[in-house]
């Protein structure tokens, strides 16, 4: 009988990361900036991130090491383990193998402390005081939470409005960890306050909460602001996913044919493709894998969105990005999976797809849920609303293989558990949820929004 849980010893756990910059075939479209339109200068950044993070954004080394003090953290929940998904493959009746990667071992419950424990560190030896930070549904306000307490730093999020009153355990937690959290669009800011003046029972957005959080920190000198997805260092620290699940693979005597992750910004997806998908840009991988990236059919950046520059956020304050994007002002519909909806998606993951190294595909909820209680039912394991869109795509392709009877190996991540989403369950359960369906003239008003960058 092969194992189940593939464990990698403490010795083995990643001393670098993986920077895909160095691998890619063509170098990654700069950002510029958002007043004048031309290529972005560091000195625009500097008084929102330390230089080792703005020095990582653009870096072309392929390895960059993981600080000491990081690994030592890291290990408080690293190596991941890896899991073999015997139990679904029997329930599926498939010749394919199913891994996965499970990162809601962290102490947040999800993959975003891989990034929010280095971004704190650096802030911390670049003297910083206190972070400022967006969150959505709460998983990344509760990485960078616990990140600040353990290196002494404070910290303020701007919690999404509606996020704030339907899912008020993430919020506690922050507040457990030290932070203050805020409801956004709120009256702390000049972003906030316009929103306002125009609804005043506006219920935020990623993109307004980042326009705060990012006025709050370039208005203060002791504090800066940490991205939780979408830029170039957020998806490198997540490496850290791939790079384990290589080696743990190799325990397991197998190799993927399909990696395939859930995008809200791409993080923990180009976590767990990007040592993978440089083994097959340098010419090193044991097959011809596929990278599949999957996303909400009530958000779809990928699927339906247009590859063009556009702000991160509704203020038009943050870097123009060419990326995969919906419109700075699109408003997703309220699905469950809140760490999904996000107009944008990250730079490097954008291009990657535009250049036809990795497919996207959308599903709507409803079946997302079915995978995902398929999937408590047999594995055991309660998944994260937007972790279940990877098993949705991996139970699809394990189908498609038992219709083609081939043994496919497919990897996914396993992003976060759901044990603070039993909400979301309840109304599965209940037969409410409701599946949402973009239409097109709104996808169009979105896009018209869209800036004209020659
Ligand atoms: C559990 C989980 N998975 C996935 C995501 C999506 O983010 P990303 O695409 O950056 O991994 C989030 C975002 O909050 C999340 O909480």
């Amino acid at each position: 009988m092969p194992d189940r849980r593939i464990q990698l010893p403490g010795k083995d756990m990643p001393t670098a990361w993986y920077n895909i910059m160095a691998d890619m075939k063509n170098p990654p479209t700069p950002y510029l900036n958002p007043a004048t339109q031309e290529l972005l200068t560091p000195d625009l950044l500097t008084p929102i991130f330390p230089m080792a993070l703005i020095e990582q954004e653009v870096s072309q080394q392929r390895w960059i090491d993981i600080p000491g003090e990081v690994i030592d953290i890291y290990r408080q929940f690293r190596p991941a383990p890896l899991h073999r998904a015997l139990r679904l493959e029997q329930a599926l009746g498939t010749p394919a193998r199913i891994y996965y990667k499970y990162e809601g071992v962290s102490p947040a419950g999800s993959h975003k402390p891989n990034t929010a424990i280095p971004q704190a560190f650096y802030n911390k030896q670049a003297g910083v005081k206190r972070l400022a930070t967006e969150t959505g549904a709460g998983q990344w306000g509760c990485a960078l939470s616990l990140a600040c307490t353990w290196f002494g730093l404070e910290c303020t999020v701007y919690m999404v409005k509606v996020s704030f009153h339907q899912k008020p355990y993430r919020k506690t937690m922050m507040r457990l960890w030290g932070s203050e959290v805020i409801a956004s669009p709120s009256d702390r800011t000049h972003a906030g306050r316009a929103i306002l003046e125009q609804n005043p029972d506006s219920l935020g957005s990623l993109g307004i909460a980042i326009s705060e959080a990012v006025e709050d920190a370039a208005t203060r000198t002791d504090t800066n602001y940490a991205l939780g997805s979408v830029l170039n260092h957020v998806l490198m620290h997540q490496t850290v996913i791939g790079l384990e699940a290589q080696q743990q693979m190799a325990i397991a005597g197998d190799y993927p044919d399909v990696v395939i992750g859930c995008c809200g910004g791409g993080s923990n997806f180009g976590g767990l493709a990007f040592p993978f998908m440089g083994e097959k840009l340098r010419g090193e991988a044991k097959k011809d894998i596929r990278f599949v990236g999957v996303e909400p059919a009530a958000c779809p950046t990928m699927t339906r969105g247009e590859y063009r520059f556009d702000y991160g956020d509704v203020a038009k304050s943050t870097p123009l990005v060419k990326m995969y994007t919906l419109g700075h002002n699109f408003m997703p519909a309220g699905i469950h999976a809140g760490g999904l909806r996000y107009h944008g998606m990250s730079g490097l993951v954008s291009q990657l797809l535009n250049e036809g190294y990795m497919e996207a595909v959308a599903y709507p909820q409803i079946p997302v849920f079915e995978a995902a209680a398929l999937f408590a039912r047999t594995e055991g394991l309660v998944p994260a609303p937007e972790s279940s869109h990877a098993i949705r795509a991996a139970i699809d392709e394990a189908l498609k293989a038992k219709a083609n009877n081939e043994e496919k190996v497919i990897l996914f991540g396993l992003s976060g558990h759901g044990f603070l989403d039993l909400g979301a369950y309840e109304n599965y359960l209940d037969g409410k949820l409701e599946d949402f369906a973009l239409p097109e003239n709104e996808l169009c008003a979105a896009l018209a929004e869209l800036p004209i960058i020659p």
